[in-house]
């Protein structure tokens, strides 16, 4: 594809930190604080997000599953997530032996339908795990007093939305744990990588403990944990990455912008923020009815459009569950994602435009 949805912006500084950590022979290490690097960017990530504990992890999915095992969740318990996101959600769900029950999204934002959430709590939930899909703040209030009045927990999966604030406040702070993942597709990488934030000393006490194996001291594990340790070389690179972010979050919403300014202008569903939203343009996602025959007018035109996600997750063979979720079925036939990443030019918007313009009137 000549224009990409999605790539990761790397440069010398990135390079040269490699360098570094290679050059040290220090490439991991198994204390529970983590290596030089890993601290550093956790100090990093709680001064970007301003939460009080950030716990570098391996991935965006290592991430929900040591939230959702500090929480406390087994089997047995039930934990509602929008049908309408990336496998991972659900999946680290179904990691902790608890059921993943799933619930619709609304077709304004894509993200999870707190009425379709109400109707889903039983005697078994124990937690809510809204996504914020493309980098769309969900509607964190009305999920706030549903889990206040169940005492429920909420894990944000923030794995798309780093960056996306609402009323001035970071996504994935907004509760009891927030979830990011650095993978190359999101606005930052550090390879593979993830975060959880909290605000909560007892749970970042957990979390410390899960990411590896439980230990404190080593072999004297007190709870349950896997090996969830982020590599140096990947908190190195993700150090360099995240003092970057703001730029590359600077460029997405002028690429955003221009590409919004015409494509209103037709028959389709661009993306808007809400009043208080301040997006990090992870994903432009816009929804039509011709997004099949679209899609493949815009490939054949190298312009690399794509679909998040053509199938949702409680379609999908291993989960195969009989749930009703109209909008979640709608957005999974219309959405569409065009690039905006920080390597996109204004001729590339330009040519997008055109493109688009081409096949939506012609
Ligand atoms: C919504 C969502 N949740 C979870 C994940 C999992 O993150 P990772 O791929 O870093 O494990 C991703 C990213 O792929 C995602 O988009």
């Amino acid at each position: 594809m000549k224009i990409p949805i999605n790539i990761p912006v790397l440069g010398k500084e990135e390079i040269s930190a490699v360098n570094y950590v290679l050059k040290s022979g220090v490439l991991t290490s198994a204390a529970m604080n983590g290596g030089k690097n890993v601290q550093e960017f956790e100090g990093l990530v709680k001064k970007f997000v301003k939460s009080k504990y950030a716990v570098a992890v391996n991935s965006g999915t290592a991430a929900l599953q040591a939230a959702l095992y500090s929480l406390g969740i087994k089997s047995g318990d039930e934990v509602i997530v929008p049908s309408f996101s990336f496998v991972a959600s659900a999946n680290a769900i179904a990691s902790t032996g608890a059921k993943p029950v799933f619930a619709d999204v609304l077709q304004e934002n894509f993200t999870i339908n707190p009425e379709s959430v109400r109707k889903k709590i039983t005697k078994k939930t124990k937690a809510i795990m809204p996504v914020h899909l493309y980098g769309h703040a969900a509607f964190l209030e009305e999920l706030g007093e549903l889990a206040r009045k169940n005492d429920l927990g909420i894990v944000e999966d923030a794995a798309q939305s780093l960056g996306t604030t609402l009323h001035k406040k970071y996504t994935g702070t907004f509760f009891d744990l927030g979830c990011y993942s650095l993978y190359p597709g999101k606005v930052m990488t550090s390879g593979e990588g993830g975060i959880v934030v909290t605000n909560n000393k007892k749970l970042y006490d957990k979390l410390l403990m899960i990411r590896n194996h439980g230990m404190v001291k080593g072999y004297d594990s007190k709870i349950f944990g896997l090996n969830l340790r982020l590599p140096e070389i990947s908190a190195a690179v993700a150090k360099v990455q995240i003092k970057k972010l703001p730029k590359f979050i600077d460029v997405r919403r002028k690429n955003t912008m221009m590409l919004s300014s015409e494509l209103s202008n037709l028959d389709l569903q661009t993306p808007e923020e809400r009043k208080g939203e301040k997006r990090n343009w992870s994903l432009y996602t816009i929804a039509t009815k011709k997004r099949d025959s679209m899609l493949e007018k815009l490939h054949a035109k190298g312009i690399g459009a794509a679909v998040y996600y053509p199938i949702p997750i409680h379609k999908i063979p291993f989960y195969n569950a009989k749930s009703s979720l109209p909008n979640t079925d709608w957005a999974t036939k219309n959405v569409l994602s065009l690039p905006v990443h920080p390597k996109v030019s204004s001729k590339d918007i330009e040519f997008i435009v055109k493109t688009m313009r081409e096949i939506v009137n012609g």
